[in-house]
């Protein structure tokens, strides 16, 4: 090291540690994350007027509680005076002792546990609120556990590595969407083949505001149904935080997107986001609008996430070997469906899901690298409409299932 401060700490493990510094006659504070190995030492350095704690070695020896005045050898403006205090594992989460409305997300202390082997412990910076987190309050999906931290989706800070892990460090910012349940918490440990590296340009915000979101307009218009030039396909809630990506990236790829939203304000960012007609299904009758738009022709595909209030109406849009795309249910999941129903117009149905989609490391990699790029082309614009303190979770549910919401919802640790 050229210049500067050398300390050398040991740290207990999974702690987290604050040390205080007397630099130059200013303090300094600076809160170091857990250690991911105990004993694990690391050293900071005060270079550049910043400190730098990417070094880290292994040492075997004591902990600390304090320590005792340092100086700089090499500059003799730096004195340094540092004291530890250890604060304890836990961490902040939102968690659900019983199933309900927004009133059971509950601010609570939990302990996460240690990263095993090839795991990863993360620091929160953003979590995606999906309407997959309203299900699971419900009770529409079954939690495998009670009571249970919500929440499918996330970027942060990886602060600790298990065992023998290679290809990940601590610093990474990472992203996951789908399995495992529980974002909601200001640290959670995850399987590193579920995490994904977001690249420096995104933010982590915008990051936690596309992944799930966008990895599902990925599968449900390049795979699933696969969207080309010259085809018309309806899209429910245009204006919704899937809705909207749907809506700008069928328009990219040449499709005609009608879209249907609830209200004027919607419509217009519907507008913006490439639908080139709108209707406002709770005013008018959609099914004749669609046949009106088609010349009675019909779409190709309809992307339904209302479920039970549009489902039968979708089937009725559809033109001959049409794609029903059913993928969700807000507004209640929809009424069983006799095989009958699709032989009129001999119509194919299915209700896909972005983790059957993304079930291999491969298929991952994939649906990530062509979100980012399509992120980074500018094809897409992200509307991060509504952040939250993660702590306001039951307002944030509550805003979403009473269609306040527009575009994507994000909580803050
Ligand atoms: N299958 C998958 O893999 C997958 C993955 C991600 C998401 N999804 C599904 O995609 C849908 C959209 O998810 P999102 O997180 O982006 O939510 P969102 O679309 O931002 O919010 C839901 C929207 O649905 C519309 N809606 C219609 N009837 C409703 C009702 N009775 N109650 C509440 N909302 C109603 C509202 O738009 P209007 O006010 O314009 O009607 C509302 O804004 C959800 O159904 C979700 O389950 C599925």
């Amino acid at each position: 090291m050229d210049s500067g401060l050398l300390l050398t700490l040991d740290f207990p493990a999974r702690t987290e540690t604050e040390l205080t510094f007397v630099v130059a006659n200013s303090l300094k504070t600076q809160i170091f994350p857990r250690c991911c190995h105990h004993p694990r030492t690391r050293l900071a350095f005060f270079q550049n007027q910043k400190w730098r704690t990417d070094k880290i070695s292994y040492q075997t020896h004591h902990f600390f509680n304090s320590f005792p005045a340092l100086t700089s050898p090499r500059n003799p403006l730096v004195i340094a005076t540092a004291t530890a205090t250890t604060a304890t594992n836990m961490v902040k989460a939102i968690r659900v002792h019983e199933l309900g409305g927004p009133e059971v997300l509950k601010w609570e202390d939990v302990e996460i546990g240690e990263p095993g082997e090839g795991e990863i412990r993360i620091k929160n910076k953003a979590i995606g609120l999906n309407f997959i987190d309203v299900y699971f309050r419900k009770g529409v999906y079954t939690a495998s556990e009670m009571p249970f931290i919500p929440g499918r989706e996330a970027v942060g800070e990886v602060i600790a590595v298990g065992p023998g892990l290679t290809g990940r460090k601590i610093g990474d910012i990472v992203a996951y969407a789908g399995d495992p349940m529980g974002s909601y918490a200001e640290e959670q440990i995850l399987p590193a083949n579920k995490v994904v590296s977001v690249p420096e340009s995104i933010s982590p915000v915008v990051a936690a505001s596309v992944m799930l979101k966008g990895m599902t307009t990925q599968f449900l218009l390049r795979r699933c149904f696969k969207v080309e030039p010259g085809h018309t396909i309806l899209v429910h809630a245009a204006a919704g935080g899937v809705g909207s990506l749907l809506c700008q990236w069928a328009n990219a790829l040449g499709a005609t997107v009608i879209g249907t939203v609830s209200t004027r304000e919607k419509a217009a960012q519907a507008k913006e986001d490439g639908c080139q007609h709108i209707i406002l299904y709770q005013e008018e009758d959609f099914v004749a609008r669609v046949n009106e738009i088609t010349s009675c022709k019909g779409v190709d595909v309809v992307y339904d996430s209302v479920g039970k209030d549009t489902f039968q109406g979708s089937l009725a849009c559809l033109k001959t070997r049409g794609y029903m795309v059913s993928f969700g249910q807000s507004s209640g999941v929809p009424d069983p469906v006799p095989l009958s129903a699709l032989a009129p117009k001999s119509l194919f149905l299915t209700r896909p899901s972005m983790m059957h989609y993304n079930q291999t490391r491969d298929e991952l990699l994939e649906a990530a690298g062509e979100l980012f790029a399509i992120l980074a082309s500018g094809v897409l614009r992200v509307r991060v409409n509504h952040t939250y303190p993660l702590s306001q979770a039951a307002q944030a549910h509550a805003d979403l299932e009473s269609r306040k919401t527009k575009g994507s919802v994000v909580l803050i640790p």
